[in-house]
C-alpha cells in the first residue's frame, strides 16, 4: 500500500507502521464525509466566533483515539478535541487534529483534513495528512521521504516572489489580526497572489507538493502543524519561524517556503510588517 517501508521510523525506531496511520486517517476521513454537507450538523463555538467544534470533529477524534490506543496502548495521545493530560516531556506521543478546517467543513467547502503526527519530544518523526473530500493523502517518515497519493515528492522550486502563490490564515486570537493584515498587504504587493485556504495542515502539504509556494501564519496550535511539518521537511521544503530562525512547534508561528530565495524574500517582508 505505501512505498514507505512499514514499521521503519528512521533512526528512532518504530512505534507504529505508517500504513496503519494512513488507514486510520482514511477511516476518520470516511467518518467526516458522513457528516459533510448534511443539514443540521450540531456544532458549538469555542473561543472566538470562527473557532468551532462540530459533532464530526468529536466523532473523528473518537475514532482516532480508539485506533491509536489499540495500535500503541502505551503511547500518549494529544488531540485537539478532548482531554489533554499535559505535554509529554519525553518519548513518543501522537498529536492529532481530527478535523483541520472545521469552518470550511461547516460551510460545505471541501478543503479540510485529518492530521496525525508521531512526535518525539517537540519534533515529528512521521505524519499523515488526509483530505477526504479532495481524495488527497500526504505522508512522510523521517529519513524516508514524503509522498502525495503514493507518489514521492521532492521539492525543486525556482519560483520567485513575483510568480509565487502565497497562503496565510486569520488567527482566532483577534489581537494577532492587525499583524496578519499588515503582512498580507506587504506580501500581496510582491507576490502573484495571496490566498487563504483554511486548513493549516493541508496548506503545509500544498507547499511540499509545490501546489502553492509559500505559507505563513501565526496563532496556530501544535496539532495544526506537526504532521505537515514532517511532510514538508521530508519533501525538502523550508520551515522556519516567521523571523527566519528555527521553527518552534509550540510558538504557533510558521513560515514555509519552496526554496531558499523565496524564504529570504518572505523573511524580509514579514520582518518589515512588525
Ligand atoms: C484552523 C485551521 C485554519 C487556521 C486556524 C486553525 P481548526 O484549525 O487550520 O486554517 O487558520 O488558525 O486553528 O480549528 O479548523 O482545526
Ligand atoms: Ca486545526
Ligand atoms: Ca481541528
Amino acid at each position: 500500500m505505501s512505498p514507505v517501508k512499514s514499521g521503519d521510523m528512521g533512526q528512532r525506531g518504530s512505534p507504529v507502521k505508517i500504513s496503519d496511520l494512513i488507514s486510520l486517517a482514511r477511516g476518520a476521513g470516511e467518518i467526516l464525509l458522513g457528516y459533510f454537507r448534511k443539514e443540521g450538523l450540531s456544532h458549538e463555538t469555542k473561543a472566538g466566533r470562527a473557532n468551532i467544534v462540530t459533532e464530526a470533529d468529536v466523532a473523528s477524534q473518537k475514532w482516532l483515539v480508539r485506533g491509536l490506543s489499540r495500535l500503541c496502548p502505551h503511547i500518549p495521545i494529544i488531540g485537539e478535541e478532548g482531554r489533554q493530560q499535559g505535554w509529554p516531556e519525553k518519548g513518543f506521543y501522537f498529536l492529532v487534529d481530527p478535523l483541520d478546517g472545521t469552518l470550511n467543513f461547516l460551510h460545505g467547502i471541501p478543503f479540510f483534513s485529518v492530521s496525525i503526527a508521531v512526535m518525539w519530544g517537540t519534533k515529528p518523526v512521521a505524519g499523515v495528512v488526509h483530505a477526504p473530500a479532495l481524495r488527497e493523502s500526504f505522508y512522510a517518515v523521517e529519513g524516508q521521504g514524503a509522498y502525495f497519493n503514493n507518489r514521492k515528492i521532492s521539492l525543486q522550486s525556482k519560483t520567485n516572489i513575483r510568480e509565487a502563490i502565497a497562503v496565510t490564515g486569520w488567527p482566532y486570537n483577534s489581537e494577532l489580526i492587525p499583524w496578519t493584515q499588515r503582512a498580507l498587504l506587504l506580501v500581496h504587493k510582491e507576490a502573484q497572489e495571496v490566498r487563504i485556504l483554511g486548513s493549516a495542515s493541508l496548506e503545509m502539504c500544498y507547499v511540499a507538493a509545490k501546489i502553492v509556494d509559500v505559507y505563513w501564519e501565526i496563532g496556530l496550535y501544535p496539532w495544526d502543524l506537526a504532521a505537515g511539518w514532517a511532510i514538508l521537511r521530508e519533501s525538502g521544503g523550508i520551515v522556519s519561524d516567521i523571523a527566519g530562525g528555527d521553527f518552534d512547534l509550540l510558538s504557533g508561528r510558521v513560515l514555509a517556503c519552496g526554496n531558499e530565495s523565496l524564504h529570504r524574500e518572505m523573511v524580509r517582508l514579514l520582518n518589515s510588517s512588525r
